[in-house]
């Protein structure tokens, strides 16, 4: 479908919406799950050097307008999916030749380095570093801490020729959105990601009187419908500080066309879906997609880049 097909870094997407790295990523069955779906993509879960079991339970809790959830990258250790990624590759069909996005969340600035270092060697067709993990105690998101993303990215950026973007927290400071512009500017940083859900955030239940996730002391990313317009704002703001090559993909309370349309008008070259994924499995991929047709229709936009950062003022 011409209408909604995009690309990231120059990497064509069959549509503009895909898996956030998150939920049902994690295993092989749940990346071919995805493979086989209309996701534009196969996003895998942030994996870490070693496996990972993650957070104690209960990390993860539905909200009648998101979720909350501190699962603490449970992950299958980057070295199975560099296995993995062959055989992801060989299920795809040669016509849809759906990119691969891996997702890499090392506990520092060496774990990033050898794990970006190893799928730059793989059949990845792009590299989300995920700098905005709220959930790992004692971890600060490194996305917070502006020194330490220019030093990771000096190292980051020169690993290879596969294109590399990041993952990044959400602000809430136009100082900020101008500090982490002219960072990421200093690179060869092909793409942003915005937003990470919003971290360290509690959800209490008055009836138990209790907090609802185990990890943290109940403290959480905050997910869904509750983060749209910090998502929405995270993406404006990097689309007019950013030069127009560096792509950027919204994320954050995308469950319709419209919500995905709002971010088109934002700013994105492509969403990705998280708590809507986890809530409905792999078929809201092909009903956001052409619910966001239909609306392209109506709207009488005939592209992705007709209607990109087209947002009004008044
Ligand atoms: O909200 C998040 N949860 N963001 C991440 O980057 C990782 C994930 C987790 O596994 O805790």
């Amino acid at each position: 479908n011409k209408r909604i097909s995009t690309s990231i870094a120059q990497v064509p997407l069959a549509s503009f919406i895909f898996n956030a790295s998150g939920p049902r990523c994690t295993e092989e069955d749940e990346l071919n799950l995805l493979g086989a779906s209309a996701s534009a993509a196969i996003m895998t879960k942030s994996c870490t050097l070693k496996p990972r079991e993650g957070n104690a339970e209960p990390r993860y809790q539905a909200l009648p307008l998101g979720s909350i959830q501190s699962m603490g990258l449970p992950n299958l250790g980057y070295q199975a999916y560099l296995e993995m990624l062959p055989r992801l590759k060989q299920a795809i069909s040669p016509q849809t030749n759906k990119p691969i996005v891996v997702s890499v969340s090392g506990f520092s600035i060496t774990d990033n380095v050898v794990m970006v270092k190893a799928f730059q060697a793989s059949c990845a067709d792009l590299i989300e570093v995920n700098f905005s993990c709220p959930n790992i105690e004692g971890k600060p998101q490194v996305g917070y801490d502006f020194e330490q993303t220019e030093r990771a990215l000096e190292q980051l950026c020169q690993l290879g020729s596969k294109p590399i973007g990041l993952k990044l927290p959400p602000y809430f400071d136009f100082s900020h959105f101008i500090t982490m512009a002219n960072i990421i500017k200093k690179f060869p940083v092909s793409f942003i990601t915005c937003i990470n859900s919003v971290g360290n955030t509690l959800v209490i239940d008055p009836e138990t009187e209790s907090a609802i996730i185990k990890p943290k002391g109940g403290f959480g990313g905050l997910c869904g419908d509750y983060i749209k317009p910090i998502g929405l704002a995270n993406v404006r703001a990097f689309s007019q500080l950013l030069p127009s090559s560096i792509d950027i993909i919204g994320v954050g309370g995308i469950k319709t066309g419209t919500d995905a349309f709002e971010y088109l008008l934002a700013g994105a070259s492509a969403v990705q879906v998280a708590t809507c994924f986890e809530k409905e499995g792999v078929e809201c991929f092909d009903r956001i997609a052409k619910e966001l047709d239909s609306i392209m229709v109506a709207k009488q936009y005939s592209s992705i880049a007709a209607a990109k950062g087209k947002l009004k003022m008044i």
